[in-house]
C-alpha cells in the first residue's frame, strides 16, 4: 500500500471547472492525483491519496481500489473534487462517489490516519537521497504544494514523519515528485 498526502495551501472550497488555477490551485491537486493513481491504461489499485485543505479544514481521501468515473484529465478530477467538497457534511465523513470520502479534520487527524497505515517520509528538496534510503512497503508520503509548509505544519509533519527523502537535486513539481517515488517504488518491487 501507498499513500499520498499533498498539502493544498491554497484551495478556499470553490471550484469552477473552467478555471481550475484559479480555483485556488486546484489543477496541482488533479495533476496529483493523476500521478498518484494512473498508469497507462490502468490504475494503481493499492493506493491512497490525501488532499488536506487548511483553509476549509477539509481532507479529501481517494481510494484506487474503488474509484469509478475517474480519467485522467484534470477537469474529470476536479469535478469529482467539487463534488466531494459539495457534499462535505460537519458531522461525519461522507462518501461522495465511488473512492471519494471526504470529512472535516484537522491536519493532526489526517497525520494521525496516514501514521496507521504505515511508515510515514516527509518529501523534501534537501531530504536523504530517496536512492539511499530503505522504503516500507506500506509507505506513507507527504508533500506540499507550492507554498512550502509553515513551521508549525513542518513540525506536526515531522512528529510523525521517519525521515525527510529528496528525490533529486531539483525542485519539481508535486505531481512529478509522486511520479518519481512510484518509480523508485516500482523498481525496488514494493
Ligand atoms: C513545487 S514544490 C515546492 C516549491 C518550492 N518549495 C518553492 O520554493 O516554491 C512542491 C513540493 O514537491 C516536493 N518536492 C519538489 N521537489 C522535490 C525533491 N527534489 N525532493 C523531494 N520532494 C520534492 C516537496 O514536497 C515540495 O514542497
Amino acid at each position: 500500500m501507498r499513500a499520498f498526502l499533498i498539502i493544498a495551501h491554497k484551495f478556499r472550497g470553490e471550484i469552477n471547472l473552467n478555471d481550475l488555477p484559479g480555483s485556488g490551485r486546484i489543477d496541482v491537486i488533479a495533476r496529483c492525483v493523476n500521478s498518484s493513481i494512473f498508469l497507462s491504461h490502468d490504475i494503481r489499485r493499492d493506493v491512497l491519496f490525501f488532499a488536506y485543505f487548511p483553509k476549509i479544514n477539509m481532507r479529501l481521501k481517494i481510494d484506487a481500489s474503488k474509484v469509478k468515473y475517474l480519467n485522467p484529465d484534470e477537469r474529470t478530477t476536479a469535478a469529482l473534487i467539487r463534488n466531494a467538497v459539495i457534499l462535505a457534511n460537519p458531522e461525519k465523513e461522507i462518501r461522495s462517489s465511488p473512492g471519494f470520502y471526504v470529512k472535516y479534520a484537522t491536519l493532526e487527524d489526517v497525520l494521525g490516519e496516514l501514521e496507521s497505515l504505515g511508515t510515514v517520509y516527509y518529501l523534501r528538496e534537501d531530504g536523504d537521497d530517496i536512492r539511499e534510503v530503505e522504503l516500507a512497503s506500506n509507505a506513507s508520503f507527504i508533500l506540499s504544494d507550492s507554498v512550502n509548509m509553515s513551521d508549525e505544519e513542518e513540525k506536526m509533519v515531522m512528529r510523525v514523519a521517519k525521515s525527510i527523502i529528496s528525490v533529486g537535486p531539483k525542485s519539481l513539481l508535486s505531481s512529478h515528485t509522486i511520479s518519481i517515488v512510484h518509480n523508485e517504488m516500482d523498481r525496488r518491487g514494493l
